[in-house]
């Protein structure tokens, strides 16, 4: 059995597909990639349907992880949930730092290490392969900075389907050795994501590769979704003020600004909505780009490089939705240098004793220096997206030798 007893066998509220630049209808039930015009994919529900059968004190007595909001999941059999023990993630208040930044609100961490194979890719790439699994697919490929691959070869394993996944060359070791060893097929390429993608693309068709790339199938974006209607439910169904978000394709920053509305519009929540502001890597910051340039569209950004390797994406098909999104939500893109971010991870390791990934402390350095800037104030109560386990990745020497035969002074130690 892999759903687990306590999910409910609602049928789902889909109603069609569409896609995220015409607005071109699309049948639900039938498999994807970019829809006819080369756009991902959105998936439209019957809100109104919703509205009528879901109350929040239903969610509330549901098991806690991101089935409880299965109404505004895709998923129609239960028998196609595929499982791995999801839980619902922690917010961790920083106060240490907040007070050390003499801010007067909440800094608060969602902390997305704490599902799945590490990260908040599971989220994601678990309604992938429900879908997959539902649809009939057999093989899936996709490029990957790491997580994505782990999250996808464990989901897709899982479920009984065969993994073909690319990922650079330096991707962080741990990231490949998971990939390979919960069961995905792996090729380390001299190469960035994009080129990765490339060969999912030029592959598909002769090897049967069903392509799961970001965006470019309808279901990643409703699991990362899940992300913005749990940190809802946790607050109170009240809104922060700003979402700070390490966006490298921009799934979850466009997941959860659609959380929002299918909550306003089903009555959860109000119109308030936070800022979303999009973190990047100065050595990789085409959305930052964009947003400056008042562009719709990134161009691809040159010899890309930072020590956040999961927000190493040089261009993102779904740049308008992330674009869109911020401006929108009166937020901003900002790019933090590597020292801040290598500087960020320590900080708040040491002074709150939580460890962040690379990507997650990007936040924390961006959060510092928009506050610096003035773009937030003090009064701002912020949610920093910690979207992987800190213990992934390699970390600097700690420790000091000590000889257990020689005289130890213990005042010193
Ligand atoms: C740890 C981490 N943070 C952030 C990202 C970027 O996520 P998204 O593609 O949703 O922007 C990734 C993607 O690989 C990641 O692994």
């Amino acid at each position: 059995m892999s759903a687990p007893a306590a999910i409910p066998d609602t049928p789902t509220f889909v109603t069609h597909l569409e896609c995220g630049m015409t607005g071109e209808r699309l049948p639900a039930d039938t498999l994807q990639n970019l829809s006819p015009k080369g756009w991902p994919i959105l998936v439209r529900y019957d809100l109104a349907g919703v509205k009528a059968a879901l109350t929040k004190e239903l969610i509330a007595g549901r098991a806690p992880n991101w089935w409880r909001y299965r109404e505004l999941l895709p998923v129609r059999r239960t028998e196609n949930v595929v499982s791995l023990g999801e839980v619902m993630t922690p917010l961790i208040p920083l106060p240490r730092l907040a007070r050390r930044l003499g801010v007067t609100a909440e800094v608060i961490v969602k902390d997305e290490g704490r599902l799945p194979t590490g990260s908040f890719k599971a989220r994601g790439l678990a309604l992938a392969v429900c879908m997959a699994k539902e649809l009939g697919v057999e093989k899936m490929a996709m490029p990957t900075n790491g997580n994505a691959g782990a999250a996808l070869a464990a989901y897709a394993s899982r479920a009984g389907i065969e993994t073909v996944v690319f990922c650079p060359d330096d991707t962080p070791a741990v990231n490949m050795n998971e990939i390979a060893l919960q069961g995905a097929r792996l090729y380390k390429v001299n190469g960035l994501i994009n080129d990765c993608g490339k060969l999912v693309g030029e592959g598909k068709a002769t090897a049967g590769w069903f392509d799961t790339s970001t965006l470019k199938e309808p279901y990643r974006i409703e699991g990362k979704k899940t992300m913005g209607l749990e940190l809802a439910e946790q607050l109170g169904w009240e809104m922060p003020d700003a979402i700070f978000y390490p966006t490298g394709g921009g799934t979850g920053l466009i997941g959860m600004w659609k959380a929002f509305a299918e909550l306003e519009a089903i009555g959860f929540i109000g119109s308030k909505r936070p800022k979303m502001i999009a973190v990047q890597a100065s050595g990789c910051a085409p959305i930052v780009r964009a947003f400056e340039a008042g562009e719709r569209h990134a161009k691809l950004w040159e010899n890309a490089h930072t020590v956040a390797a999961g927000i190493r994406v040089p261009a993102a098909i779904g740049d308008f939705l992330i674009l869109d999104a911020v401006r929108e939500s009166g937020g901003f893109a900002i790019a933090v240098e590597d020292a801040a971010i290598e500087q960020a991870l320590k900080d708040v390791a040491t002074e709150e004793g939580l460890l962040l990934c690379p990507e997650g402390a990007a936040t924390y350095a961006a959060y510092k220096q928009a506050l610096g800037d003035g773009r937030v104030k003090k009064g701002d109560r912020v949610v920093l997206f910690n979207c992987a386990t800190g213990l992934k990745y390699p970390m600097a020497d700690g420790g000091k030798p000590l000889d257990r035969h020689g005289s130890i002074d213990y005042s010193k130690l």
